[in-house]
């Protein structure tokens, strides 16, 4: 079992962070674009809570994903609203556009699945390979400080109709040598008939904001332009340093 195979509850668990990512999408287009971006990528888009809304917005989207479920469950979103993207089933560690992209994202740490600097850095070349020069990667995941405890709890509640989806999120197992820990994602979905749990390990590379800018330096298809918090206020970049946790990258194709 796996928790991704279930996209409309991984979609309404995190539905209330769409808007703001795609306002940072906007606004990322406005500062910086001069407003002129009109293909947007999304690697790993799960069910395609992004795609959707930046679909809505009128950009040209491609989304893919590994897991079939989810494509599926997105391309009849997407007929369903009438609505148009290309979505396909692919690895994010080598799929190059056919397009050009003005803007890439990729957010809620999905980058971290990639479980080597090897696939990381393959990865980031196929984005790169994927935008136009000038364009934009917007990379967002947790970082893990060199003194931060090594395990974690999030959870929260998110309510859409008379559906309900309790998120547990427990990091736990890391070992900093090797690199990774274990992300448990839970999720208790509740509907008027039937409750129901669902449960999946995924194992996650770990970053510190050095390990982060080490990457980065391997990659010269990238600049770092600025970093931001989860809160996505273009106007407020944070500095890269150990006390940020949650980190959003833009980088910029040079
Ligand atoms: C944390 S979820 C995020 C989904 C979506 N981006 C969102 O924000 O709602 C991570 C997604 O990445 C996908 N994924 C993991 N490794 C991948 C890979 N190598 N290539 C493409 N997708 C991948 C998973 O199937 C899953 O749908």
């Amino acid at each position: 079992m796996d928790c991704y195979d279930y996209p409309q509850y991984w979609d309404l668990a995190f539905r209330d962070s769409t808007r703001e990512e795609a306002d940072f999408v906007d606004a990322v287009s406005d500062k910086y674009l001069r407003g002129r971006a009109s293909r947007i990528f999304e690697p790993g888009c799960g069910g395609g809570r992004l795609v959707v809304e930046l679909a809505r917005r009128g950009y040209e989207v491609t989304g893919i994903d590994l897991n079939r479920s989810a494509i599926r469950y997105l391309t009849k979103r997407l007929q369903r609203n009438n609505l148009k993207a290309t979505v396909l089933e692919a690895d994010m560690v080598e799929y190059i556009c056919q397009r050009k992209v003005d803007i890439a994202i990729n957010t809620v740490s999905t980058f971290r699945h990639l479980l080597t600097e090897q696939a990381a850095l393959a990865h980031l070349q196929s984005v790169a390979a994927s935008l136009k020069k000038g364009g934009f990667y917007i990379l967002g995941l947790h970082l893990l400080p060199p003194d931060a405890a090594l395990e974690d709890r999030e959870s929260w509640v998110a309510k859409h109709g008379q559906v309900s989806v309790h998120v547990t999120l427990d990091a736990f197992n890391a070992c900093r040598r090797k690199r990774t820990e274990t992300l448990r994602f839970s999720m208790r979905i509740k509907n008027p008939t039937k409750v129901r749990e669902l449960t999946t390990d995924y194992r996650m590379r770990i970053y510190t904001a050095a390990q982060m800018r080490s990457l980065l330096a391997k990659a010269p298809e990238f600049e770092l332009v600025e970093v931001f918090d989860f809160y996505y206020e273009i106007d407020a970049p944070q500095p890269l340093d150990n006390r940020l946790g949650d980190a959003v990258f833009l980088l910029k194709r040079v």
